[in-house]
């Protein structure tokens, strides 16, 4: 199969009043199409960098990237506009662009009756729970139909029961709409329970140290839940954990 996402070499330095900041040291990665790959790293290694440079937002400092396909973005915080209903929330972008036509409107109709959210339509952001208004931000974000999801630490809001039912949720949705998809976390069972392959970031400047392909015996259906009880799940755990320097100190 081709990649659909192709990153050669990036290296991004921030200049900033105190002096330079180098944040990504040659980071390369492809992904192929319908695959789910993690980025998985310490706090402030560049990770929002990395998915900032993706889509565009920031531009690196060398490198490139060539991707075929048109990028949805969710942000680490779910930015939904308390002052909006649901659904103008998940409008808004295409409303913005101009483009909210009536094939769009019934896609979106579509997209809340399947995951739950359509008799939530016209309540407001503050009377969601936070799982709910993360599938909100999902929705909102799959509503311009993007090709690749960039999604930024999606669970780190919730409280540990939520996270893992949100993140079952979330993953479904990501299947059935048949996404690649890019998920950027600091959590190393979320990253082996949903990726199909794992890249593990130095300390900045990050580079990667090694990209796992994750593979699991599972009985039922392959779900983040499901995923967690497979055998081979608490070697690939071991391994990362080693790799992720997460008991050095700065
Ligand atoms: N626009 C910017 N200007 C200067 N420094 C930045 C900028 N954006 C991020 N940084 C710094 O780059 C480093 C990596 O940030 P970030 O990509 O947000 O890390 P992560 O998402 O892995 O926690 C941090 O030290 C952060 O302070
Ligand atoms: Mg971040």
């Amino acid at each position: 199969m081709s990649s659909i996402v192709d990153v050669n070499n990036i290296n991004m330095t921030f200049y900033t009043l105190e002096g330079e900041l180098n944040v990504l040291k040659d980071l390369s990665f492809s992904l192929e199409e319908g695959k789910i790959l993690a980025l998985l790293g310490p706090s402030g290694s560049g990770k929002s960098t990395m998915l900032n440079i993706l889509s565009g937002l920031l531009k690196p400092t060398s490198g490139e990237i060539d991707i075929k396909g048109k990028i949805g973005y969710m942000f680490q915080r779910d930015n939904l506009l308390e002052w909006r209903t649901i659904m103008n929330n998940i409008t808004i972008g295409l409303e913005i662009q101009n483009k909210l036509n009536n094939e769009a409107m019934k896609k979106i109709e579509h997209l809340l009756r399947i995951y739950d959210l359509w008799d939530f339509r016209n309540n407001y952001p503050r009377e969601l729970s936070g799982g709910m208004r993360q599938r909100v931000a999902l929705i909102r974000t799959l509503s311009v139909d993007p090709d690749i999801l960039l999604l930024d630490e999606p669970f780190s809001a919730l409280d540990y029961q939520t996270r893992l039912l949100v993140s079952d949720d979330i993953y479904k949705i990501i299947q059935n709409e048949k996404k690649t998809t890019i998920l950027v976390t600091h959590d190393i069972s979320e990253a082996i329970s949903m990726a199909d392959s794992v890249a593990v970031l130095s300390r900045r400047p990050a580079n990667i140290k090694a990209i796992h392909d994750i593979n699991l015996t599972v009985k039922d259906e392959k779900t983040p839940l499901t995923a967690r009880k497979a055998p081979e799940f608490k070697d690939y755990f071991d391994t990362l954990w080693k790799e992720l320097d997460v008991n050095e100190k700065e």
